[in-house]
């Protein structure tokens, strides 16, 4: 390899070092560059960002805050790709100087509504290097955001407990909120899951709105001041209509993207797809609270292959019908054996078996004492029924292109233990978990659509000098440490890359990649880190690029825009920007090879 750092194929980088450095670190020999702020206008008249001199309208056609989830889709004009971003949420405090939280302005609302959902930008690649640039103003180019309009669709749309004053349809949604991590569907697609939606909504009084989380006071954001559907004393379904995963076909600019219902409502992290051998759609997908569940989705319908009006008309409708299910996860090793302390058991593996257990199929419940409406929309309350296995917050999920399995973030649980609350079990192998554990999980018969499983842990987080860590059995003393994994994604040589949200370990979040195949599975590096305050999501690894979001740079206690904790991206003086970095080797070779 002439020099080149030791590791699998695509995984040949120095490791960067934990750090706190204000930056983002990549490995020797890699460049980088900003490909979009936050703020920076991508539809036609919006104008330049100006920090001082913000407006709603201008948000409404600027690149939003807090980008997570990103996607790249091909696009048939040179160089050129289409970026998907989801903006997850406002932090006002670091975006208005002077702000009050106690007394927020109607504009500052109506600025946060526009920098909340969805951009769409199409990019432009150099030949030389992997620097990306935003085309403004592209036809492609689009905003989704808190008033634009959302369909419901699906077994549970139209249903009395999606209807309000203004949609007495109960198919019609204005906005999306909280898009955490997504997905990108094999029919061309983005998929993109609704998180903590609860906090958008004031004075929740109802049982199911406690086990989502909505509050029985007022909310930080005090929207319901400005809007009546944020208040559910007087719009108690609105909240209903929110916790969904959204279908966006990016190519069509005047699709109305879609609320699937079929797919379960919870606090989406994300939704990733993979087909049967038959061409079904199968989307896996998890509920990221402390003790929530993973789930899937089995579609009824085969994908149609190609590009024309009616195989896409077609695929539209592959996410409306089909079977939800819950998993139940059970250990192989005797419970006695499972102390609580991460320690292996005596067979030397955490796993077990899992069952799928169906929870509607289109308007036919499985679950007793529950309709199919009730079931897709209290979802949580059919997985509590069943009995289905308790998480230690399922964040997102990725099936391996090379071998189907299926890679599960579970990004912590300080609960996990605590009285009152569900102790270790072989799949959340340690109470007080601060660092995570990532599952490994393999369908039966490699189908999909079946309803059992194995699963065994890959990677159980923290420092290697840490006993209760695991890299799948790699030897500990030649990995990165890691803590709090959150997105994962493929690279083309069949490696898993996972960025980090929380850090335990006194250093900053960043991006790893780990070998799943082969001698060195379980050999995880570190390729980068990010600056101050700053989670690192959306990680889209090309062959010569290598994309990350980072999410909210200098969120730390105290700090505003007075005073930042973080001069990201562009220095001292300037507003702390979530932005999208591109990462690529000087030399112009493949990322990692
Ligand atoms: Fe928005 Fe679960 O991270
Ligand atoms: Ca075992
Ligand atoms: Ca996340
Ligand atoms: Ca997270």
């Amino acid at each position: 390899t002439g020099g080149r750092p030791d590791g699998a194929r695509g995984l040949r980088f120095a490791p960067v070092a934990p750090n706190k450095d204000d930056k983002v670190t990549v490995p020797a020999g890699h460049s980088q560059s900003v490909v979009i702020r936050w703020g920076e206008p991508i539809l036609r008249g919006a104008p330049a960002f100006d920090p001082d001199r913000q407006t709603a309208k201008a948000q409404a056609g600027q690149f939003g805050y807090n980008n997570d989830f990103l996607s790249l889709l091909p696009l048939d004009e040179r160089n050129r790709q289409i970026l998907v971003a989801n903006h997850e949420y406002t932090d006002e405090i670091l975006m208005f100087r002077g702000y009050d939280p106690a007394n927020p302005t109607r504009e500052q609302v109506e600025i946060a509504w526009a920098a909340h959902g969805l951009s769409v930008v199409v990019v432009e690649g150099e030949r030389t290097s992997g620097r990306l640039t935003p085309v403004t103003r592209h036809h492609l180019n689009r905003r989704l955001h808190t008033t634009s309009e959302f369909k419901v669709t699906g077994p549970a749309a139209g249903s009395t407990l999606l209807k309000t004053s203004v949609d007495p349809s109960g198919t019609k949604v204005l906005g999306t909120l909280n898009n955490c991590a997504g997905g990108t569907t094999p029919w061309g697609t983005t998929l993109h899951g609704e998180e903590n939606f609860n906090q958008y909504f004031a004075n929740g009084s109802s049982d199911t709105d406690k086990r989502y989380g909505v509050g029985t006071a007022a909310t930080e954001r005090k929207w319901e001041r400005f809007d009546k559907r944020f208040d559910l004393k007087q719009e108690p379904n609105e909240v209903h209509r929110f916790g969904w995963v959204v279908e966006l076909d990016p190519y069509d600019p005047d699709f109305t993207p879609r609320k699937r219902t079929a797919l379960g409502r919870f606090k989406h992290e994300a939704a990733q797809p993979r087909l049967t051998a038959d061409g079904r759609p199968v989307v896996y997908m998890g509920d990221d609270e402390r003790f929530d569940y993973f789930y899937k989705f089995v579609s009824s319908k085969r994908m149609k292959k190609g590009n024309s009006r009616a195989a896409r008309e077609h695929n539209r409708t592959l996410l409306d019908e089909g079977t939800l299910y819950v998993a139940k996860l059970t250990g192989d090793s005797p419970a006695s054996q499972i102390d609580g302390t991460g320690k292996l058991p005596v067979d030397g593996e955490f796993d077990g078996s899992g069952q799928w257990i169906p929870l509607a199929t289109g308007n036919t419940s499985h679950v007793e004492g529950m309709t199919a409406d009730e079931v897709y929309i209290f979802t949580r309350l059919a997985g509590d029924k069943v009995g289905a296995t308790k998480m230690d917050r399922p964040e997102d999920v990725e099936p391996s292109p090379r071998t189907g399995r299926v890679y599960v973030a579970l990004t912590n649980n300080t609960d996990r233990g605590k009285a009152g609350k569900a102790g270790a079990d072989e799949a959340n192998p340690r109470n007080a978990n601060k660092h995570g554990q990532i599952l490994e999980l393999a369908e039966n018969w490699d189908d999909p659509a079946g309803d059992g499983f194995a699963w065994r842990l890959f990677l159980v987080a923290g420092d290697p000098e840490d006993p209760a860590t695991y890299f799948a059995g790699f030897p500990k003393n030649k990995v990165s440490p890691i803590s709090c994994p959150d997105n994962v994604a493929f690279d083309p040589h069949g490696n898993l890359w996972i960025s980090t949200d929380g850090n335990q370990l006194g250093s900053h979040d960043g991006l790893f990649g780990v070998a799943t195949q082969g001698e060195r599975r379980g050999e995880l590096k570190q390729f980068l880190t990010v600056p101050i305050g700053a989670e690192t999501c959306g990680p889209l690894i090309q062959d010569r690029r290598v994309l990350v979001a980072v999410q909210h740079p200098g969120e730390v206690d105290g700090a505003s825009v007075e005073k930042p904790a973080s001069a990201w991206p562009d220095g001292p003086g300037t507003i702390v920007r979530p932005s999208v970095v591109a990462v690529w080797r000087k030399d112009g070779g493949d990322i990692g090879v």
